[in-house]
């Protein structure tokens, strides 16, 4: 029998998070910034699994290949353990956990954790199917609100693993907060894995970031059309240029939308209305790229202890398992 596909965390989550006060912020601010989050909305998540099949970016395939040949490996260090994934993630890359975890254990529990409700919903409904062992039943709400639901409170060894380098959309302190609540949400024992993108050519991560079929450009555009549809905005689309660039010096990606032409825009929703010059940029997201050793010093320093590291040939992209002390 199938259990709930889904425990909403926050049944005001969606209005809490309507208010737009940090779209108002960033645009007011100099230079002005929009929150990565607005990058997600129905037509955004596709163009984000587009983008994860382009042969320019790298990460999602680097990170599937390490995934299937190191699973065996890391489900020997954790035994048996209850998953739970941070971020929708790409199907494979779970499919890949969950058919190594499923060999080593008749029955586990697998908690998928994102605030997109659609998108979730439909990949529990059909994970349920397709892993009858498993009790699957995924955690509607924001990482802060589901870590905090889930703060130990499971006997069973516990494994929550956050893939794709989401984490190089979070600031250095954004991330030290966010290792700090995972490893509240483990007890002494359970396991954190993270998948990290790392330093690597300039060349190789501009092209990954300014792919030749201007998929990325058109995700990048689309949070214009996003904040048009939820406050009631008339953003011209045709006024910004997509624009990403690698900042070696803090070694990460920035993506910005480039304006073209002096003018304003109104935000009805918001009762907002922000004026723009030709030459100006908005930064709508950062991708830090890594370097193992750092990383591990800042997860060790909030309690989640490198266990071991695996790379593919070109230590392009690195898995992390690491141990709450
Ligand atoms: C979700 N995140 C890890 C992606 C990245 O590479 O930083 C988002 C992305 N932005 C443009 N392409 C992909």
């Amino acid at each position: 029998m199938l259990i709930k596909p889904l425990i909403i965390l926050d049944t005001h989550y969606q209005e809490l998070n309507n208010d737009g006060e940090d779209v108002i912020q960033g645009l007011s601010q100099n230079p002005k910034s929009l929150p990565p989050k607005y990058f997600y909305d129905e037509n955004g998540s596709k163009l984000f699994e587009q983008i994860c099949q382009l042969p320019e970016y790298y990460p999602t395939r680097t990170e599937a290949w390490i995934l299937s040949q190191y699973a065996d490996e890391i489900a020997q260090i954790t035994g048996s353990c209850e998953l739970v994934e941070l971020g929708s993630g790409s199907s494979t890359k779970t499919r890949i956990l969950l058919d190594t975890y499923q060999k080593i254990a008749d029955s586990s529990r697998y908690i998928p954790i994102d605030i997109s409700g659609g998108i979730l919903k439909t990949s529990v409904l059909q994970l349920q199917q397709e892993y009858p062992d498993f009790s699957i039943q995924g955690l509607l709400g924001t990482y802060e609100q589901a870590l905090a639901h889930l703060k130990s409170n499971s006997s069973q060894t516990r494994m929550i693993f956050f893939l794709g380098s989401s984490i190089g959309n979070f600031t250095l302190q954004e991330s030290n907060r966010f290792f700090s609540q995972i490893a509240h949400a483990l007890k002494p024992g359970d396991y954190f894995l993270l998948g990290i993108d790392l330093q690597k050519a300039k060349e190789i991560l501009e092209a990954a970031y300014n792919d030749s079929q201007g998929v990325t450009a058109a995700f990048n555009l689309n949070m214009l059309s996003h904040l048009n549809w939820r406050f009631q905005g008339d953003f011209n689309l045709n006024f910004f240029t997509h624009q990403a660039i690698y900042n070696e010096a803090e070694n990460q990606i920035e993506m910005y939308l480039h304006c073209q032409e002096n003018h304003w825009v109104s935000l009805d929703i918001l009762n907002f209305k922000v004026s723009f010059q030709a030459g100006e940029s908005i930064l709508t997201e950062i991708s830090r790229k890594f370097d193992l050793a750092i990383i591990q010093k800042q997860l060790e320093a909030q309690g989640l202890k490198p266990l071991k590291t695996w790379t593919d040939s070109q230590k392009w992209f690195g898995l992390i398992l690491c141990q709450a002390q």
